[in-house]
């Protein structure tokens, strides 16, 4: 599916397989949380099971959403006209090419998912924007997306670019080497660049924990991190203030504390 320098991911990589339709797919069913319509009853039917036990995930899926284009408001104003979302998932209105774009109507977008099913909505809808495109690339191999990103001039890291990890982090585990794979995107990065995360936290109370981590073993498998963990992702970036928190935090001082604590944190590359 990804043909790359970086050889194979093994056989148990957890990779989405090609469309299956009567299979549930987490993109769908996270296009379904956040109250999208390209998703299908067996989607729906597993969001709704998780639901029952972990309403908050839908809220958090919708806080994660503002964080991002609060992420891209923040590069767009400070100058920054290249952004690349990692894990882009299915497109969601507003999309971050859109936040954009009300800033710098020149801004260029490269949304990257390894989900074949995300790439095809990906490239349906984004395909006309002029300046907007669509990669089938894995997180795990960092060097074949900057690879793909240079030699079609999606991206020039000559200049600053804004990469955006929202929600996908938790889904690389340990031996998959996270850090090594942020360090890899970071040596490419030109100072000024910026860089927004988001990452399950493991502050996130063991009931909803449990609900989360049944799906072990699938592409769907999550490691929440501390805070502390998710700050050394942003090593060589200077974080801008509040800092790793909870991403609510980041958007507005009255939105409610859940029971899934997700972690936001952005950072500049000095
Ligand atoms: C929870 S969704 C988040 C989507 C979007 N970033 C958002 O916040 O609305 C996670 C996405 O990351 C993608 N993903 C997970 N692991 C990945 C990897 N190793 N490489 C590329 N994409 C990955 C999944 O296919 C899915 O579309």
């Amino acid at each position: 599916m990804v043909h790359g320098t970086e050889g194979p991911v093994s056989a148990d990589d957890r990779t989405p397989q090609p469309f299956k339709p009567d299979q549930p797919n987490s993109a769908r069913v996270y296009d379904y949380l956040l109250g999208g319509k390209d998703n299908r009853d067996t989607d729906r039917n597993l969001a709704n099971e998780m639901l029952a036990d972990a309403p908050e995930v839908k809220t958090v899926a919708w806080f994660a959403r503002s964080f991002a284009l609060k992420a891209v408001r923040m590069a767009a104003e400070a100058g920054i006209r290249q952004f690349v979302d990692l894990g882009s998932g299915i497109p969601a209105s507003p999309n971050l090419h859109e936040a954009a774009r009300e800033i710098e109507p020149s801004a260029r977008v490269v949304y990257v998912d390894y989900d074949p099913v995300v790439h095809v909505h990906c490239e349906a809808l984004l395909a006309d924007p002029h300046g907007v495109s669509a990669l089938l690339g894995d997180i795990r191999r960092p060097r074949d997306i900057i690879d793909q990103l240079t030699t079609n001039s999606l991206i020039d890291f000559d200049e600053p670019v804004a990469i955006l990890l929202i929600g996908v982090l938790h889904y690389i585990t340990d031996d998959e080497d996270p850090a090594g794979i942020l360090a890899t995107f970071r040596d490419r990065m030109t100072p000024g660049s910026y860089l927004a995360i988001t990452h399950g936290s493991l502050d996130t109370s063991p009931e909803i924990l449990e609900v989360l981590t049944a799906t072990k073993g699938t592409s769907a498998q999550v490691e929440f991190r501390s805070a502390k963990q998710t700050e050394a992702f942003l090593a060589g970036f200077e974080l801008f203030e509040p800092g790793v928190v909870p991403i609510q935090q980041w958007l507005r001082p009255d939105l409610p504390e859940t029971r899934m604590v997700m972690d936001g944190a952005i950072g500049r590359k000095p």
